[in-house]
């Protein structure tokens, strides 16, 4: 399947966000090789970055804590070498541009004679994100990225912004924080930077970057890559409903290895096959047709198929107003009348046994 992003032609959908394992071309021509469409490189600063000792730690459920600063490479490394060795390999390579090269913008004209196909402008303060599209669109002759952050106080105000400074499309998003974590044994913070605080990226933000998709989808018609917390192919397809163009990924192959680009590419061409729909296309912003949509309502009938039922009792476990039993022989019995309909043991069935139709849930 052939996939492109401001015309450009990528082997796969899936983009790999800024982070350690694009610290150089090493690690952008593995993750090319692994099967990314794109490579965004470490964060480039006027000056090379130098980082507390413990500046990465997991968090438990496929998440990490980080504190890592921007490339320990500066920028002449990464024109002289970085960009044209990965490029030579056939890369295609997203170069991420902290706010110190505003000073110098010439450096990101040299990026891009050195072969950045795209170039990416981050920031964690939402004041700076426009003044840097506004002062290196001159020198930026490839399509400009705005990284956006939930931690904006209003994200969708920042990107409006960024598109009229001329940035042709979004990465949504950065990580979130600053978050925590205390080991227990020393009561000292887990990470090593100052106030020992961090950026939380992985599956725990995805629920928080999912709706900041659709929010910027029902707002903007450019390319959005989505990024923060696709770890499974079912997150990737439930972006791309959301309206994300590419499917960025940062934490999954820190975590579980490289080779998850190529799990992530079988598992939604899999999708893509068993529903015979004949790309990504045809799924991209499925959600949004059904936004706004009414309260579901209704009057609620128990559905429920013994047959798949593994007696497991996490219907039953969750139900908070204690209407549902189950019996040593697979009988569900529940009491319609005390029912909320709030839809939670459907949710937490294993076998898909209890099915819902908005506020009417049956068989
Ligand atoms: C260890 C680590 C270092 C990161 N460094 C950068 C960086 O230098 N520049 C940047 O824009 N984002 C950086 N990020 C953020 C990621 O690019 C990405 O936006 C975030 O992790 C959410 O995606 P994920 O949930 O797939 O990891 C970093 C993330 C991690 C985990």
């Amino acid at each position: 399947m052939g996939y492109r992003l401001f015309g450009i032609e990528m082997q796969s959908p899936f983009i790999i966000g800024s982070g350690p394992l694009s610290y150089g071309a090493p690690g952008l021509i593995r993750l090319h090789q692994a099967g990314a469409g794109a490579v965004v490189t470490k964060t480039i600063n006027l000056e090379a970055a130098e980082n507390a000792v413990n500046h990465m730690a997991s968090c438990g459920m496929n998440t990490l804590i980080n504190c890592e600063k921007w490339s320990d490479y500066g920028p002449e490394r990464w024109i002289a070498n970085e960009i044209p060795q990965a490029k030579a390999a056939g890369v295609v390579v997203i170069a991420s541009i902290g706010v110190s090269l505003c000073a110098w913008p010439e450096l990101v004209t040299r990026m891009i004679e050195a072969g950045a196909d795209m170039i990416e402008l981050v920031s964690y303060d939402e004041t700076e994100l426009k003044t840097m599209a506004e002062t290196l669109r001159p020198y930026c002759t490839v399509p400009m990225i705005a990284k956006l952050s939930a931690n904006y106080r209003d994200m969708l105000e920042v990107a409006g912004a960024c598109r009229k400074a001329g940035c042709a499309g979004f990465t949504a998003c950065d990580s979130i924080g600053p978050v925590m974590k205390i080991d227990i044994e020393t009561g000292r913070p887990v990470l090593g930077g100052k106030e020992g605080k961090g950026w939380l990226s992985g599956a725990m933000i995805k629920p928080i970057i999912l709706q900041k998709i659709v929010e910027l989808r029902q707002k903007f018609d450019c390319p959005i890559i989505g990024l923060g917390g696709i770890t499974t192919w079912q997150d990737a397809i439930e972006f791309t409903m959301a309206g994300a163009d590419a499917l960025g990924i940062c934490t999954a192959p820190i975590l579980m290895g490289v080779e998850t680009i190529g799990k992530l590419n079988r598992g939604i061409e899999r999708y893509l096959d068993d529903h015979g729909y004949g790309g990504l296309d045809t799924i991209r912003g499925m959600a949004l047709s059904h936004l706004p949509e009414q309260e579901a309502t209704g009057s609620f009938h128990m559905g429920f198929q013994k047959e798949s039922c593994i007696g497991c009792g996490r219907c039953v476990t969750v139900c908070a107003y204690g209407v549902r039993t189950l019996d040593e022989d697979g009988n569900m019995a529940v009491d319609e009348a005390a029912c909320r309909s709030c839809g939670l043991c459907v949710s937490v069935c294993p076998k898909n046994c209890i099915t819902v139709n908005r506020g009417l849930v049956s068989c």
